[in-house]
């Protein structure tokens, strides 16, 4: 939910920033832009994709060494130019990018309009830089003072960078609740929403906590204090991201080439932690709490969205494979009602961006009530990766693609080897079938490259149904997740209705729906309600349903029911989700795109959401 980015040192910052927004449009991409300063203000900002503010300031000077920007996720206010950031103070002597929401953006905004302030936008963050302002005016302030001052009187989430056009040497941020790093180059810094802006300058990163401010001086480097004024020592970190992998690689789109990626973001996931040939499961995390981990009385899975599904997943394994208790809950329930958590339960919380805000306060939430908080994450360095007590990354990349893609299939990954691990561990699989699962679970990246074979063929059947207005996606047991993933994947980047049930459930609602103009996408590769998944597809057959089924591979039953047939090697059935939910991805991705949608930057939605 929003990108900002920021640029001090010796270079021009404007193409800095530019390349920074760019990386950082998964964010927001309502409106974009930047302010520069040498001697004047320059603030240049335009509705629209970060390409609206290029075309738009392309003749106007923009030479300065710092400079602030901003790709915006509309909270406050319509997107529009007026809205979009940087906002200015009142004295134009101040210019500020935000991520996040300020709760009491209206009492301020009441209170300082009696001082005279005179608001041009509808913007939380406007009110933000005038209360700055009106602080540091009062008592002739130094600029980070005045930062400090009114954060303590402000409630809600931000992450924000200020400059002053009087003092060009300097950049002042803060965080609460909203990411922010600093990126330490050679004589020059960088303040981004995450590490993406700055990787082909520096690998040294200090990711700032919740309540602390940073100065940085162009001359004098970085100061941390926080809101309370202790001066803090920061950490330096240094992180391993390549550039190829923010880069399209030859595919079209992002999630194109995240689909594809798949096989290798499996096998990165498995990578030191699975040895098929000596039969071991490891995982760094879960050995350091192993003795609370494996005694737990029940899991709570915390998540939101894609990973919500993940973790639906997570309950069949854990529950079939660990025989412990899990409860699946959206992160934003969970938070605000009044669970009964302890200290005997293990929160796990997934999260891709590890930014979600929902997620964030479950975590807080279980923590104050003693429970053991678990992350699984992809992005190394968020919030969630450093709050909880343990954790294991999926090591898939960074995924810059809207939809969530190869973050699924590496959390349930993840989720296969935690609940494997600890199910031998507590004796609940024996080790014979502890080892069949290990060496089929190394064979699943070789069976996704096959899934992935079939891409022509799932095309073709995304041209048959593009121009449906509905769509009904049926799975069970573990394929009933993969349904709820396949129609979030449908509707996101088509903004075609779908739905996803278990196949059982349909005759208690949904099969009214059913006609000829109705798809119905059903997962049937689960061996153990096969018939029952049959019976399923004959009852939307006999009310002209349009079947696509995704069956094992060999299957001759359903192929001779359904309309289309989409085959996935076979495999055993706590890893079939691995393999099913490949040919939704790619059918949601052509569907998509022959309505000539943009599939990475979906209307309305944002990769990271920190706001509630
Ligand atoms: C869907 C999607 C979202 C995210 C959700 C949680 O494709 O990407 O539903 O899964 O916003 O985000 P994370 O995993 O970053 O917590």
């Amino acid at each position: 939910m929003c990108g900002i980015v920021a640029y001090i040192g010796p270079k021009e910052a404007y193409p800095i920033l530019i390349k920074g927004l760019q990386r950082l449009e998964y964010r927001g991409y309502d409106s974009a832009g930047v302010a520069l300063a040498n001697g004047q203000l320059m603030v240049y900002k335009k509705k629209g994709k970060v390409q609206e503010l290029i075309d738009f300031a392309e003749e106007l000077p923009k030479s300065s060494t710092v400079g602030i920007g901003h790709t915006r996720w509309a909270t406050h206010g319509v997107p529009n130019d007026v809205n979009a950031h940087p906002h200015t103070s009142g004295n134009s002597q101040l210019t500020i990018v935000h991520n996040g929401i300020i709760e009491n953006y209206a009492l301020l905004k009441e209170a300082l309009e009696k001082e005279g302030h005179v608001f041009t936008s509808d913007t939380d963050t406007e009110v933000l830089i005038h209360f700055i302002e009106e602080i540091q005016e009062k008592d002739q302030l130094p600029l980070e003072e005045a930062v400090r001052i009114a954060l303590t009187r402000v409630v809600g989430a931000y992450a924000i960078v200020v400059l002053d056009k009087r003092n060009p040497n300097k950049l002042v941020a803060a965080r609460k609740a909203s990411p922010l790093v600093v990126g330490i180059g050679e004589g020059e810094y960088f303040l981004a929403s995450d590490a993406t802006p700055m990787i082909e300058y520096t690998n040294k990163v200090i990711y700032i906590n919740d309540n602390e401010i940073v100065s940085i001086d162009r001359y004098n480097g970085i100061q941390v204090k926080t809101v309370n004024n202790e001066v803090q020592t920061p950490t330096i970190h240094e992180i391993d991201m390549k550039i190829e992998n923010l880069e399209k690689g030859g595919y079209d789109y992002f999630m194109l080439k995240e689909i594809y990626e798949q096989p290798k973001t499996i096998s990165d996931c498995m990578r030191g932690r699975l040895n098929k040939e000596d039969g071991w499961i490891h995982l760094g995390g879960l050995e350091e709490y192993s003795n609370r981990i494996v005694n737990a009385q029940r899991f709570i899975i915390a998540a939101c969205g894609t990973s919500w599904h993940a973790g639906l997943i997570g309950e069949y394994l854990f529950e079939e494979l660990a025989r412990i208790p899990v409860e699946v809950e959206y992160a934003s329930e969970l938070r605000y009602r009044n669970p009964i958590i302890t200290d005997k339960d293990v929160i796990i919380a997934i999260s891709q961006s590890g930014e979600t805000a929902d997620t964030l306060a479950a975590l807080e939430l279980s923590r104050e009530r003693g429970a053991l908080n678990y992350g699984i994450v992809n992005s190394v360095g968020s919030s969630i990766a450093r709050m909880t007590d343990a954790g294991s990354y999926i090591h898939a990349g960074p995924e810059i693609g809207v939809a969530s893609t190869k973050a699924f299939t590496g959390q349930v990954t993840l989720l296969t080897m935690m609940a494997l691990s600890i199910g031998h561990k507590r004796g609940t699989i024996s080790e014979s079938q502890y080892r069949q699962y290990i060496t089929e679970l190394a064979n699943i990246p070789a069976k996704v490259e096959e899934v992935l074979k079939t891409n022509d063929h799932i095309k073709y059947i995304a041209a048959e149904i593009q121009d449906k207005p509905n769509a009904l996606y049926l799975g069970r047991g573990y394929n009933f997740p993969v349904a709820l993933e396949g129609a979030l994947k449908l509707k996101e980047i088509s903004y075609i209705h779908a739905e996803g049930y278990p196949a059982a459930e349909m005759k208690h609602g949904p099969i009214a729906l059913i006609d000829e103009e109705m798809p119905v996408i059903v997962i049937a590769t689960n061996k153990s309600a096969y018939e029952k998944v049959l019976s399923n597809i004959q009852e939307v057959k006999a009310r002209k349903g349009y079947v696509i089924a995704i069956v094992t591979k060999g299957d001759s039953e359903i192929s001779q029911v359904a309309d289309a047939t989409i085959e996935i090697p076979e495999t055993m059935e706590p890893f079939t989700p691995l393999l099913s939910v490949i040919p939704l991805q790619l059918l949601s991705y052509h569907i998509a795109i022959m309505r000539e949608c943009n599939v990475d930057q979906p209307r309305n939605l944002a990769k990271s959401v920190t706001v509630e």
